[in-house]
């Protein structure tokens, strides 16, 4: 096969982004984007399930824009758009909802865990996922890359699209997700048993991408450690350090392993300190991008409208394969048979 695979990816448009979504998001999507042709959606009809401000929507909308063309995804080879630009998506969920039962939805991890965070329950959290499956599925898409966080979701995105294809005919590719080895699940600096999150967990331990310099190194500071002084990953036993060793290999590119032998013996407080000038000299060059870009909001919604013209197109002879197969009348013009 000469063709190159096709990549689909989601990242809410809410909240600030942590070196988690950096680490099994961002850095994935740079990555493939070398590989294959990728298509990164802002999934901004996902953000309206939990309690949100319009205005905060917006302006998250446009500052993850400007932060996926910081990280290095380039417009000219990926195609970077908001999921409400392009209809497709919320047609594509009505339709699936045909093929995704109660049982199935109800299994969802994600949903028990943000349920108990809201004090209204929308519809829209419990059936969250089968808008995520047609995101995926309406682009043929091969690979997802994700943070371990969404296998669960990936698995019943593929198990829909074998449902459908079997129902209605072939019509889907069954997606595979693309999990990294390491930093697939960063944890929580204060709470290493817990993913770093902007929604849940100590905000101490929570490094953003957009934190300034001397608030990353206070974070990595005051970081929990393991006891005993040995720099090992061993993410059972010493869940504190094991963590630190991820981010370190996030951050620099360098195995676990040469990371274990160069900090062996050395202690914790250096290493501590070396992770955080590592996060540092990741993150600046990200952020000085990203201030330069968020200064110019119409340029960003250019790019974006030219990357929703484009997964309009993409995505379109699928939604109609879907009505078609399903049974629906196709429209027609006027008079025609
Ligand atoms: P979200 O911001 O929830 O849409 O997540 C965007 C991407 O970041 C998804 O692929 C998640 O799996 C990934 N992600 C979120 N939190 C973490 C984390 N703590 N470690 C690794 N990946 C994460
Ligand atoms: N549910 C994903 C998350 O919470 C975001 C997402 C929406 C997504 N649609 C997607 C991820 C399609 C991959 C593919 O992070």
């Amino acid at each position: 096969m000469t063709s190159r695979p096709r990549i689909f990816s989601g990242i809410r448009a809410s909240g600030d982004k942590t070196l988690g979504n950096y680490s099994g998001g961002f850095r994935q999507y740079v990555a493939t984007q070398e590989h294959g042709d990728a298509f990164i959606c802002i999934v901004d009809l996902h953000s309206i399930t939990t309690a949100y401000e319009p205005e905060g929507l917006r302006e998250a909308t446009l500052s993850l824009a400007a932060l996926l063309f910081a990280t290095g995804l380039d417009p000219e080879r990926s195609t970077v758009f908001a999921q409400s630009h392009v209809a497709a998506h919320a047609e594509a969920a009505w339709l699936l909802s045909a093929v995704t039962s109660f049982g199935e939805l109800r299994r969802m991890t994600q949903f028990k865990d943000k349920s108990e965070q809201q004090e209204f329950i929308s519809a829209g959290l419990f059936t969250y996922p089968v808008l995520m499956a047609g995101d995926i599925l309406l682009y043929q898409a091969a690979l997802v890359p994700v943070g371990d966080d969404q296998r669960q979701h990936i698995e019943l995105a593929r198990d829909v699209a074998e449902r459908f294809n079997q129902r209605y005919g072939d019509t889907f590719t069954i997606p595979e997700g693309v999990i990294p080895d390491e930093g697939a699940r960063i944890k929580n600096l204060q709470e290493p048993e817990r993913l770093m999150s902007t929604t849940a967990g100590a905000p101490q331990g929570v490094v953003r991408m957009i934190d300034r310099p001397d608030v990353v190194r206070k974070k990595f500071k005051t970081a929990v450690t393991d006891s005993g002084s040995e720099i090992r990953h061993a993410p059972e036993e010493k869940p504190g350090i094991s963590n630190l060793i991820e981010i370190m290999s996030v951050a620099t590119g360098d195995p676990i392993a040469s990371i274990e032998s160069r900090y062996d013996g050395g202690g914790y407080g250096r290493f501590k300190d070396d992770v955080a000038e590592a996060v540092v000299a990741l993150l600046e060059p990200i952020q000085q991008r990203y201030e330069s870009l968020r200064d110019d909001p119409g340029e960003l919604r250019r790019l974006l409208t030219v990357g929703a013209d484009k997964a309009r197109a993409t995505s379109e002879p699928t939604l109609r394969a879907m009505y078609d197969r399903m049974g629906f009348v196709t429209p027609g013009a006027a008079g025609s048979a």
